[in-house]
């Protein structure tokens, strides 16, 4: 492929880009392309990398003998696109993970520095200023940040919940206002509200896409997976959205967001991998989004740890990895089911506060009682009851992934207490 991935899009995936996003390239003559090229090479004196006078890679005994990997491999950077056997094994992962993808047509995931980045770089390519993202009104925070604050995106929202589940209408009305083209945000399991779609709900979303694709709209959805896995009751989707929409039309482009950060328990890693689809996605049209996403990332991170990749991939090859997650999957939800108890044993807690629906991810919110102020009783928990958790504007979000199981019965009580405190005096 030349400097023109362009040229291997065709004109429905080409609109929904941004100008940035239009433009943007993996430099084939850059330094790194140049160094790619002088491997093996006799005298290679391209990469600003050093080498000792016996060719082994420079490195300080003192941070060598504290890692468990080559420094030949994790010293020097890694490729812009990322490690190429992690990137290999993280697809491959993908499908396993989501046994509906086999067949589906997915690009080689791009590694980022984990997922904020991904969605960051997300925001380059598919935003020009003033556009908007439709977006749950109870989301993670972050998106302000990343998507309002530095890509001047309009966070345009509609209400999360209708009737105890997933308003799926208020998405439909959202995709089908003026304008042609719409870029969506979908997080399941939610961060904040725990609250991942049941089956059902899943065929009401697509046919919300489908009916918007069908009154000329072309989307992006951004699949934002970051608590993937984490389901913890029946008859909620246990693949990722990215599976249904993925595959749905030409004219929606599915990316999905992930990465280990919480799927494995590596917050500090920073590495995550941004992966598209879309019907009828050519091999040369996957590599072309894959070089947009690699040329907007080599533009500002360059390139993403090579020791925390090289970490992962020893790891993922490990026989006990599975059994290991699997171990701390069972401690989460069983976190999970002692808030459910806890709330269920306690029937007066709904005096003061009611759960909004959650049934995953590491998170639940509660919504006191409108008489009081919620600042106030957040206050109060943390000056009186030794208590933290946090507020979201008119919610408290409770993180029972942080909570040891003993302390969760502790937490809601004290919730209960502190409202009522803030009641009382009134
Ligand atoms: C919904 C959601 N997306 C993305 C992220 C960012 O993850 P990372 O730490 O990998 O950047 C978070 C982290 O809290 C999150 O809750």
């Amino acid at each position: 492929m030349n400097n023109e991935p362009n040229d291997f899009l065709p004109s429905e995936i080409l609109r929904l880009l941004s100008k940035k996003g239009k433009s943007a390239f993996f430099p084939k003559m850059g330094i790194l392309a140049q160094a790619a090229k002088a491997k093996g090479k006799r005298y290679n004196a391209t990469i600003g990398t050093a080498k000792d006078d016996d060719g082994s890679v420079m490195s300080l005994k003192s941070i060598a003998e504290l890692i468990d990997v080559d420094p030949e491999v994790v010293f020097p950077y890694a490729p812009g696109f990322g490690r190429p056997e992690l990137r290999e094994l993280w697809q491959k992962m993908l499908v396993e993970k989501n046994p509906n993808l086999a067949g589906v047509k997915i690009s080689k995931p791009v590694v980022t520095g984990a997922l904020t980045h991904g969605l960051s770089l997300l925001g380059l390519l598919f935003f020009n200023e003033g556009e908007e993202l439709i977006c749950p009104d109870l989301y993670w925070g972050n998106y302000r940040l990343v998507f309002e604050h530095w890509h001047g995106v309009e966070i345009k929202t509609y209400q999360t919940f209708k009737d105890s589940g997933f308003n799926v209408a208020g998405l439909r009305e959202e995709l089908l206002t003026s304008g042609d083209k719409k870029v969506v945000i979908l997080n399941f399991p939610n961060n904040p509200t725990g609250y991942t779609p049941l089956n059902e709900e899943v065929l009401e979303i697509v046919a919300a896409f489908e009916e918007a694709l069908a009154a000329g709209k072309q989307i992006v959805v951004f699949i934002d997976d970051a608590y993937f896995g984490l389901v913890y009751e029946e008859g909620v989707i246990q693949e990722s959205l990215f599976v249904r929409l993925g595959n749905l039309n030409k004219n929606l482009l599915a990316v999905k967001v992930d990465g280990p950060t919480k799927e494995d328990y590596v917050w500090g890693f920073r590495v995550g991998f941004l992966t598209y689809a879309y019907k009828g996605m050519s091999d040369e049209a996957a590599e072309a989004l894959e070089e947009k996403t690699a040329g907007a990332l080599r533009g500002n991170a360059s390139n993403i740890s090579n020791l925390s990749q090289s970490l992962l991939y020893k790891a993922y090859s490990s026989p006990n990895y599975e059994a290991e997650k699997q171990e701390k999957f069972e401690t989460l939800k069983e976190r999970y089911k002692e808030v459910k108890k806890t709330l269920t044993d306690h029937p007066e807690y709904t005096e003061m506060f009611t759960a909004l629906p959650f049934n995953s991810g590491y998170f639940m919110c509660v919504k006191l009682r409108d008489d009081v102020d919620p600042a106030k009783v957040y206050q109060l928990l943390l000056d009186e009851y030794d208590t933290g958790v946090i507020l979201c504007d008119d919610l408290l979000r409770i993180a029972f992934s942080s909570a040891p199981l003993k302390d969760i019965p502790h937490l809601y009580e004290n919730i209960y207490k502190a409202t009522q405190d803030v009641l009382q005096d009134k």
